[in-house]
């Protein structure tokens, strides 16, 4: 393959390039935004990912149970909600790379962040210190700040924020693994994002995590921007844990189910200190309604609460369709894509006085689908024009377009279209 940045690309090429792709059909099987009565260029699938059709059909079938069997539906529907969770168990293991055991659907991201830190950030004498990426999503770093100061640290010593070098967009891993090199006998943690959320770089976690564990600090994962994006292997990477959300790249609705990942070297020490309920407590004991907490092995023993099932049915409907595309055959697509992009990108660039700098990094290890750009001047005014014209793509603060070409659903058309666009807007 081979996009010869002399060559724009064609109406002909994208027409060749989805009839070529696999998984072309997969675009059908789900709503896709309208704009003007045509279908939006939608690119946000790193913020909310679309909507498969069959979400309501499984979403139904819950409620048929329920209005059929009442509480009963918990052993007699047609999937026994007692288990539900284990009903994505399957698939979230391949997408993350863990044994069934290490994964659970559970809970949401934040708070599922704050359950694992409650088992993995073990302050000790000198080494208390949290290591993470400067500028992660404020959600991590409110739950890090407030869980140091929990353990009676101030977060201006005790959590390591490591920025890029200076006048650098992204981190280099040989940097990361330095900083963990030098704060060794004060980390108690290492906790970085999978993908950064800004700048759509993924972070070397085999590495880091091995870095980490040279000096016996923990390493954990929020993957909310790598999970379904990025074919992951946090079994014989040897993380610890990793947290994610599910309303991104996994489609499974705003606000839905998220899920952990425990190593099995951990999610078999039921002395690890955790905070309970009882659906994490040993399933065939736990309708015994008696004292003393007994976890189950593996992840699932880190549940709180019964199963959301209305969103776990809405998340096994787009976990249903990962496991017929393949996460390895999407990531393909998703390279070939963002090739195409990159292209575009650079040749707008050659044109326009208004320069898009892509902040993601280049090389194809170091990135999934997302690019994130910095507009020379006007970035809001060019974010603003694309939208008019039907791309979704998501604006940060101060200055940052984002924008994911999401295999599954996305089209090449979708790009040639928005290369028009752009080219366009640069005349
Ligand atoms: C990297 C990252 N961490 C945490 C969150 C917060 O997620 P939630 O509101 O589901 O807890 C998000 C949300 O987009 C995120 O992108």
């Amino acid at each position: 393959m081979n996009y010869a940045s002399s060559q724009t690309y064609t109406l002909n090429q994208a027409s060749a390039d989805d009839a070529s792709d696999v998984l072309s059909g997969f675009r059908n099987q789900f709503y896709i935004p309208q704009h003007h009565n045509s279908d939006s260029i939608y690119l946000t699938g790193n913020s909310l990912g679309l909507q498969p059709k069959q979400t309501e059909a499984y979403i139904k079938q819950e409620l048929s149970d329920w209005a059929t069997h009442g509480v009963e539906a918990h052993f007699r529907g047609k999937h026994p909600w007692y288990y539900y969770h284990h009903f994505c168990e399957e698939v979230l293991s391949e997408l993350v790379g863990a044994r069934k055991q290490e994964v659970a659907a559970m809970g949401s991201l934040t708070n599922n962040l704050h359950l694992l830190l409650v088992s993995f950030y073990r302050p000790a004498g000198r080494k208390y210190k949290i290591l993470m990426e400067a500028n992660a999503f404020p959600s991590d770093q409110y739950a890090i700040e407030s869980q140091v100061r929990f353990h009676g640290y101030h977060p201006d010593d005790a959590i390591i924020e490591l920025a890029p070098r200076p006048g650098e967009r992204f981190w280099r891993t040989e940097d990361i693994l330095r900083c963990i090199d030098e704060h060794r006998d004060e980390l108690a943690l290492v906790l970085m994002s999978g993908v950064n959320y800004l700048n759509g770089q993924f972070f070397n976690i085999r590495e880091i995590t091995a870095q980490a564990h040279q000096h016996q600090i923990l390493a954990g994962f929020d993957l909310a921007h790598a999970i379904g994006n990025i074919p992951l292997q946090l079994h014989d990477w040897q993380a610890d844990f990793a947290c994610w959300c599910s309303y991104k790249y996994l489609n499974s609705g705003p606000g839905g189910v998220a899920g952990i990942f425990v190593h099995e070297r951990h999610g078999h020490n039921p002395s690890l200190p955790r905070f309970a309920g009882w659906w994490g407590n040993d399933e065939s004991t736990r309708f015994e309604m008696k004292k003393g907490f007994h976890p189950q092995p593996g992840a699932a023993g880190w549940q709180l609460s019964n199963a959301p099932v209305l969103h776990m049915a809405a998340h096994r409907a787009s976990l249903d369709l990962f496991k017929q595309a393949g996460i390895n055959r999407l990531r393909a697509k998703s390279e070939k894509m963002t090739l195409v992009l990159k292209q575009i990108i650079d040749q707008y660039n050659q044109m326009a006085t208004v320069r898009l700098q892509c902040i993601t990094p280049d090389a194809m290890d170091e990135r999934g689908c997302q690019f994130s750009l910095i507009a020379s001047e006007r970035g809001k005014e060019v974010f603003d024009v694309l939208t008019q014209h039907g791309v979704i793509a998501d604006w940060r603060e101060p200055n940052v377009i984002r924008m994911a070409p999401v295999p599954i659903y996305n089209s090449f058309l979708d790009l040639y279209r928005l290369k028009e666009i752009l080219f366009n807007l640069a005349k």
